[in-house]
């Protein structure tokens, strides 16, 4: 299973990375927003920033939502460096220009996906990776994760390449239970993947070892 930091804050991505267990970042708009990098010279700078902090795969979403729009957007955004995967939104001009991308070798990540159906149309189109938001989902009292088994079960069923990119993701627990199902890739917080480390009797269980060491060799 693949983890990627959900956030365009560099610190964030810079902690995560040096754990060493990290594969790739996803970015958004918003979170883009949320860090306050505006303009497109500071947000292709800051995307270029990003690649240069991580080894894997790093998200840029697309504005356009026209065919032409899109395939202009992206194919500058997959210039900018090797790492870059063009995220683009699920309507039916993004489907276009996914199998567009696919055909020239350009890695997408289908964004804003909250159906089976959605998914499907995705890896028919030949996208890389897509993305259920199963945080949204839960938001409106759907059920997030059963949107990613049965999406699971529809690829397998096919052999389809898509990688299942679980994304809102909003707790550790959204984490483990991904894995469970076996999506190929978790997006989240940083929290969300720090979450996996906790256990009181780790803490304890070291707090011990340490006590007893000090008092058998001072
Ligand atoms: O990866 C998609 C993600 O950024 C959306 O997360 O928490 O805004 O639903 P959220």
């Amino acid at each position: 299973m693949k983890f990627f930091i959900d956030t365009a804050n560099l610190q964030q991505i810079k902690e995560a990375q040096d754990m060493g267990i990290l594969d790739g970042v996803t970015t958004n708009p918003s979170l883009m927003a949320k860090e306050g990098i505006t303009g497109h010279d500071n947000i292709i700078q800051h995307y270029i920033d990003i690649c240069n902090i991580v080894d894997g795969d790093v998200s840029a979403e697309v504005i356009a939502t026209d065919f032409e729009g899109i395939v202009k957007e992206g194919e500058a955004l997959a210039n900018l460096h090797e790492q870059i995967v063009v995220k683009v939104p699920m309507i039916r001009e993004g489907v276009k220009a996914i199998k567009y991308f696919s055909d020239k070798g350009i890695k997408t990540n289908c964004t804003l996906v909250f159906s089976v159906g959605q998914a499907l149309l995705a890896a028919k189109a030949g996208a890389t990776y897509v993305s259920p938001f199963i945080g949204r989902l839960d938001d409106i009292s759907s059920d997030g994760l059963s949107l990613i088994t049965d999406i699971r079960q529809v690829y397998d069923n096919y052999d389809f390449d898509t990688q299942i990119l679980a994304a809102s993701i909003r707790h550790t627990m959204h984490v483990i239970d991904c894995a469970r199902i076996g999506a190929d890739v978790m997006t989240g917080p940083l929290s969300s993947i720090e979450g996996l480390l906790k256990h009181p009797l780790t803490d304890s269980g070291l707090e011990k070892f340490l006590a007893d060491y000090r008092k058998t060799n001072s």
